[in-house]
């Protein structure tokens, strides 16, 4: 069978190795946050933090995956995804963030590996998605160079327990976002701000992630080892050479300065001057430990930035021009849906010679659902990543490599410093009831997925199916 949607996009155009995916990260969905011995972590205790956020939401309970991660799994395999991407939680493994280990933290992912397998489904694990252990912060979180050492004894751990089942993984989340939102902006947990705790914040982190990807690769030679980026396409807002010179600073902070010293091509400085602050926290050998060969690159886009010149903002002398303040469209995040970023940021991806393979390893969009006798019709959401896969499958018609898309993300879950009010879920949660409802997205992801698959027709099991057929054929 075959199923032809969004005007000709159908699976096999993506070839038979593409891999399909759907992530997630432990705090957004786990809840559980004491269980069974776990630790706390530095967002346990950020989102008890007066005003820090939307409406004092926190992840104690989340999507409850912790006690209902089969049922969940179970929804990932009725969805015909056959990649599932999750993060471990430090503090659940080692609550104290080094020594001892809690072995409920080890069954626990043992029991989500173990179901994904049993279920037909790949798991991919990333170590580390911004929940570091609380006793970690309070020595100096990630301004202090002993993280390097903290993190390679938690890399170890994981590589020892799951290295025998699990076959890709990443060591680190968007590097960019947990520093310069945890340590530089103060907006996510620890809650630091300022060049004094993020300039070494950044250091440590590189360093962390090159650590992370020699152990796992010297410990489990044949997984498929990578680590994920941010990054948003950007563009000047005039292009008068103020504007222009400003995009290219913020293109450096958001797109560059994590990727190209680990590529060995060092700390882009030159079109940030204010990254030479970096060389106080350089030790003798940085250079070369900086670097390392990962098997993938995790590209991660959602929208694109407008920048401009701003002589106020201090170290990058540059604005956003909001996406609401231009007449464009956008999510309930306030990103512009702007499909042609991810495609520019796989040509930038690309264009760096010693990457090996590109997965988009996060896409997806937020917008406001209204839940209507047991439907979700979410219009926005479906385009929106039909749109996206159109422009990834454009990059792959140009040689480029782009192989495979994990959806950002299962079921609507616990985002950040925004709470539970943005939804970005495939599958709609009620909060209250913990009650699960595939949304119109999910069903076409599904119907997606189990067409080109050669399998027989997906089943939908679903109040809407007659209107997701209709909506697919018309598109
Ligand atoms: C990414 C992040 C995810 C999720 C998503 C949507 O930056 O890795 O945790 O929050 O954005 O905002």
């Amino acid at each position: 069978m075959e199923t032809e949607v969004g005007g000709g996009l159908n699976r096999d155009l993506f070839g038979k190795n593409f891999k399909w995916g759907v992530s997630t990260a432990a705090y957004q969905i786990e809840g559980s946050h004491d269980k069974d011995g776990k630790g706390s972590s530095i967002w346990d205790t950020y989102t008890e933090r007066k005003n820090k956020i939307l409406n004092g939401h926190h992840g104690r309970i989340a999507c409850d995956f912790y006690m209902r991660h089969q049922e969940d799994l179970a929804l990932v395999k009725k969805l015909n995804i056959p990649n599932f991407r999750f993060s471990t939680s430090w503090s659940r493994i080692l609550p104290e963030g080094t020594g001892t280990v809690n072995q409920k933290g080890i069954d626990f992912y043992n029991r989500i590996i173990d179901t994904c397998l049993e279920n037909g489904t790949d798991p991919w694990l990333t170590l580390y998605h911004w929940d570091l252990p609380l006793a970690l912060e309070k020595k100096g979180g990630w301004t202090n160079r002993d993280v390097i050492s903290w993190f390679a004894e938690f890399t170890e751990i994981c590589a020892k327990h799951f290295g025998d089942r699990v076959k890709h993984w990443m060591v680190m989340n968007e590097p960019m976002v947990f520093t310069g939102a945890g340590y530089f902006l103060g907006v996510h947990a620890p809650g630091r701000t300022g060049a004094k705790n993020f300039i070494p914040a950044v250091h440590h982190t590189v360093l962390s992630i090159s650590e992370g990807g020699r152990i796992l690769k010297d410990m489990l030679p044949a997984a498929e080892v990578g680590t994920t980026f941010s990054c948003s396409y950007i563009e000047p807002y005039t292009k008068r050479p103020k504007d222009v010179n400003a995009a290219n600073r913020i293109d450096t902070l958001l797109n560059r300065m994590f990727i190209e010293p680990i590529l060995g091509l060092g700390y882009p400085e030159k079109d940030l001057p204010f990254l030479k602050k970096i060389g106080r926290y350089m030790h003798p050998g940085d250079e070369d430990k900086m670097v390392f060969d990962f098997d993938f690159i995790g590209v991660q886009n959602y929208t694109r930035e407008i920048v401009r010149n701003s002589f106020i903002t201090p170290y990058v002398q540059a604005s956003l021009v909001k996406a609401r303040n231009r007449n464009v469209p956008y999510t309930s995040m306030g990103w512009e849906v702007f499909p042609e970023s991810i495609y520019e940021m796989i040509r930038k991806f690309n264009a760096y010679k010693n990457i090996k393979k590109i997965y988009i390893t996060e896409n997806g969009a937020a917008f406001t659902d209204h839940l209507v006798d047991g439907a979700v019709d979410d219009v926005d959401r479906t385009n929106y990543i039909k749109d996206n896969l159109k422009q990834v499958l454009r990059a792959r018609n140009e040689g480029l490599s782009a192989e495979g898309y994990f959806v950002w993300t299962l079921t609507d879950n616990f985002e950040w410093s925004e709470g539970y009010h943005p939804r970005f879920g495939l599958v709609h949660v009620d909060f209250e009831t913990q009650q699960r409802t595939i949304k119109l997205s999910g069903h076409w992801y599904s119907g997606f997925l189990g067409g080109a698959n050669d399998q027989a027709a997906p089943d939908l099991n679903c109040e809407n199916s007659t209107l997701i057929s209709s909506i697919a054929s018309k598109s």
